[in-house]
């Protein structure tokens, strides 16, 4: 099993749609794919399956009843009918929500429970958050349903986040070119890297590319920033072959009233549509040549 996390500390930089597009790309090549929602702003899980509002002060996102909610009952009777990410770090069963795309599930955020899950001791944190996802995983159960999971991630550089990374395979992180992105890009390859120190040479978390995002082709400075990735010496070798520019179409198929949208269901001569498929070629060529099966 594949575990891929898109991970950028910069807030807005395209991590859940850049989740939403290789999770569902994927699946429509044939692949079984998990999609876990780690951001308790549940955005991405806005974008696969209508979330329920949670009766607290804060009036969070959290996951609807599970629609075989009846069924799994006789099988748990203890469960309480919905499940989300927050689940892996209080060891529960969780079943998998399935959505309009074939052969791909999602395991939704919770507003309410995701930001309990970082409130530990900071001597509990490994053993209760960094290292529960990746042994969470491990689960038979899992290998045996799916071939691929994705994890889109809060924007910080928190327990969660940091969880993600220790869990994952394979790393992308999407950008932005403006300046504050491009720190946060390399406050990312920073993590990669210590994360990949403390790793075995047969485990390393490889990295499927930096992924310029929200590129204003029109814009001198924006341009110029992206010419210096590709063609820095640190940089230039870890950047995808393409990019996705600033379009309305991207915007357009997060909006949650359009929630089932794919920029890939568009015609194949949309600039748009082929941005996105050169991204999932990429993932795909990455993967099929990766050690980790
Ligand atoms: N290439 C693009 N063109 C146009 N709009 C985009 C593009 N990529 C992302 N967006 C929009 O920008 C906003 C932020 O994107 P997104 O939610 O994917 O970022 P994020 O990194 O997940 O944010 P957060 O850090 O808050 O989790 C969304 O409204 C999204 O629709
Ligand atoms: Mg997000």
């Amino acid at each position: 099993m594949q575990i891929i996390t898109v991970a950028q500390n910069k807030g807005g930089s395209g991590k859940s749609t850049v989740s939403k597009l290789v999770s569902t790309g994927l699946a429509k090549r044939g692949k079984r794919v998990l999609v876990l929602d780690l951001d308790s702003q549940c955005n991405l899980s806005s974008r696969f399956i209508q979330m329920d509002i949670s009766n607290s002060a804060h009036r969070s996102k959290v996951p609807p009843l599970h629609p075989e909610v009846d069924e799994i009952l006789l099988e748990d009777p203890e469960w309480s009918g919905r499940s989300s990410t927050a689940d892996f770090f209080y060891g529960r069963v969780m079943y998998p929500y399935g959505t309009t795309v074939e052969n791909l599930d999602l395991l939704p955020g919770s507003g309410d429970e995701l930001p309990q899950v970082e409130l530990v001791r900071s001597t509990e944190v490994v053993s209760k958050v960094h290292e529960q996802l990746r042994v969470g995983l491990r689960n038979e159960a899992f290998a045996e349903a799916y071939d691929v999971i994705v994890i889109d991630t809060d924007p910080s550089k928190g327990p969660l986040p940091t969880s993600a990374l220790r869990a994952a395979t394979h790393l992308i992180i999407p950008t932005g070119v403006d300046p504050m992105e491009l720190e946060g890009l390399h406050g990312m390859l920073s993590m990669w890297k210590a994360e990949n120190n403390r790793r075995s040479a047969d485990d390393v978390l490889e990295l499927i590319g930096i992924l310029p995002n929200k590129i204003r082709n029109s814009v001198s400075t924006q341009k110029a920033a992206l010419e210096d990735l590709q063609r820095g010496s640190l940089t230039g070798p870890l950047m995808f072959p393409g990019k996705l520019s600033l379009r309305s179409a991207f915007s357009d198929s997060d909006h949650e009233a359009i929630r089932f949208a794919s920029v890939l269901d568009l015609p194949a001569s949309d600039p748009a549509r082929q941005e996105a498929q050169s991204v999932v070629d990429h993932v795909v060529m990455k993967l099929e040549g990766s050690r980790h099966v």
